[in-house]
Parts: C-alpha cells; sequence; structure tokens
C-alpha cells in the first residue's frame, strides 16, 4: 500500500496484483494509552491481530492521555503511571510510545489528532502525534499524521490504473456524549453531509456501534442501486469508569463505557452483472471488536481527586 496526503485528504493505493483481492484494516481511537485505565491487554492484542492479518492500522485521535503535565489543570496523581512520573514528561512519552510501537511500525497507516493532543499542543505548543509519527518514519513506518477530521481513499489499481474506490470519512469527534442514543443521531447529521462517504468514524465519546444507512442511488447511466453507508463509532481502550466507586466519570454521572476496536476489510470480487458499469466492485465488511471493561480501581482512597467541569475534560 502506498499513502500520499493532499491537504485532509490521504490516499492509500493498493495494488491487486502484487497486494491480493483481500485487505484488512484495524480502525482504533482513543486508545489513551498512557492512562492508568488503559486496557494495554487487548490493545496488544488487537495490534498482535493486525499482524498477523497484515492489516494496516488507523488510529483517529486520543492514542495520548497526555493529561499529566505539570501545567495542565487537569493532572491528578491518580492518574498518572509511575514510570511517567519524570521532568521530561512529555518527550518521555513520544519515546515509549515509539517502543510500544516498533513491532508494528509495518502496519502502521495513520495517527491523527483527538482532542487530547490539541490540549497538550495548547498548553505546552507541541504536538504528540507530530512527533511520534516522526519517529516511527525514522523506524521505517510508512504512517502519516491526520488531521482531526480527514478524508482516507482507498484506490484499488489493476495494471497501474485505478477501478475502483472506496471513501472513509473520519472525525475524532464532538460535543456530549449522549448517554441515551450514544450518539445514534449524530450519524443521520453527518449522512446528510458527506453524500460521498462509504465508511464515516468517529470516536471521542468511548461509545461504540456501527450503524449501517442504506441509500437509494441512481448512476450517471441512469442505473437504480441501492448502497450503504457504514457509520462506525470505536469507543477505545481507556476504562475510566473504573469500579463505578470514584473518578471523573463516576462522579459526573457517566456509563460504563464499552472497549475495543473495529475491523475493518474490503474484498476485490469479480461483478457477474453484465449490465454493471464497472467490472470489479469492493466488498466492504464491517467486523466491531468490543468488549466489557475490567473493573479497574482507580487511585487509593474513595472519593480523591479533583472533579472538573464539562468543558474541562471531555474525553
Ligand atoms: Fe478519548
Amino acid at each position: 500500500m502506498q499513502i500520499t496526503q493532499t491537504g485532509a485528504v490521504t490516499t492509500c493505493a493498493i495494488d491487486i496484483a502484487t497486494e491480493g483481492h483481500d485487505h484488512w484494516f484495524l480502525l482504533q481511537s482513543d486508545n489513551h494509552h498512557d492512562h492508568p485505565t488503559c486496557n494495554r491487554q487487548l490493545e496488544l492484542e488487537h495490534l498482535e491481530e493486525a499482524r498477523q492479518r497484515h492489516a494496516q492500522v488507523f488510529i483517529f485521535g486520543d492514542l495520548f492521555d497526555g493529561m499529566q503535565g505539570r501545567f495542565d489543570p487537569r493532572r491528578s496523581y491518580n492518574e498518572l503511571r509511575p514510570e511517567y512520573r519524570r521532568d521530561d514528561y512529555y518527550d518521555f512519552l513520544v519515546k515509549d510510545f515509539t517502543d510500544f510501537f516498533r513491532p508494528f511500525v509495518n502496519n502502521l497507516a495513520m495517527i491523527s489528532d483527538g482532542n487530547h493532543e490539541l490540549a497538550v499542543l495548547k498548553a505546552a505548543n507541541t504536538n504528540l502525534t507530530d512527533r511520534l509519527v516522526d519517529r516511527l518514519r525514522l523506524a521505517g513506518s510508512h504512517v502519516v499524521h491526520g488531521g482531526y477530521g480527514g478524508w482516507v481513499r482507498f484506490m484499488f489499481h489493476r495494471d497501474g490504473k485505478p477501478f475502483n474506490g472506496i471513501r472513509l470519512k473520519f472525525f475524532h469527534g464532538a460535543g456530549g456524549e449522549a448517554p441515551v442514543t450514544r450518539g445514534a443521531i449524530q450519524t443521520n447529521r453527518q449522512a446528510v453531509y458527506l453524500p460521498d462517504a462509504d465508511i464515516v468514524v468517529n470516536g471521542h465519546s468511548h461509545n461504540s456501534y456501527h450503524i449501517p444507512i442504506s441509500r437509494e442511488r441512481l448512476s450517471g447511466k441512469g442505473r437504480q442501486f441501492f448502497d450503504i453507508q457504514h457509520h462506525i463509532r470505536t469507543p477505545g481502550y481507556k476504562q475510566s469508569y473504573g469500579d463505578g466507586s470514584a473518578g471523573w466519570d463516576v462522579t459526573r454521572g457517566g456509563p460504563p463505557k464499552p472497549i475495543g476496536a473495529c475491523w475493518l476489510n474490503l474484498r476485490v470480487v469479480q461483478n457477474s452483472r453484465s449490465d454493471h458499469e464497472q467490472a470489479d466492485q469492493i466488498k466492504i465488511i464491517v467486523i466491531p471488536a468490543i468488549q466489557g471493561a475490567d473493573v479497574v480501581t482507580i487511585g487509593g482512597d474513595l472519593y480523591q481527586g479533583v472533579e472538573f467541569g464539562e468543558d474541562d475534560r471531555m474525553d
């Protein structure tokens, strides 16, 4: 796969002659890898599986938690892993993440910004995503740095020419967590203003869904057909509900959230319909990889730690 970027649009060129017909992708967001409640076991399990499947990995924001900088009002000792209690906190995060991802350099395709990375940029004038991507590229990865939102085009080539493509819109996420609908309403808004997307991926709220929206279409040649726009939200690996006894998520009345990511399989299939305009189609297969969080204890004593307003710290 060859990756190029033009503005907000990242193009992944796939040559089916050399790379085959079956392509796996792991869609992650909200790893919050440095947070004490990150389920690193599941995170690692998914990355190992990606390596075995020769999957390309996309991480759509909040890979870093990064809230423990000296001047960050959100900092809390309960949420700082012991190995990160250092003066070079931000520098060390980048080094530590590089070591963690080094075995997967050939699988990483994109790491994009979330609100946690942008909060660090605002507070400390450094972009952790950009620095990590730089280091991973030095280690041989073709990974690119994505924005808070953007497009990924999977362009399938045969004999050097593109014959079909899949368009994925990603947006880290915004707004409240919608405890009743779990963000499903957002899919209707996005379906309206993103008519060209085959797949729409969000993170941010740590909720999870896969909502297929069927659409009636009419081709340029007057052929009627139905397609599916896949809306995916990935929850990530942070288990901030803990055991339900303490912490920011609990004291504000937040519910427990699932953890995990989403597999995407793009398969080139021979089209037998003679009236079809394109010879081969790309089949989109979406497989959420979700489970319940572990029960984890946040900090030591009950009710300790700082409480923050909604605006201070949105996941
Ligand atoms: Fe997050």
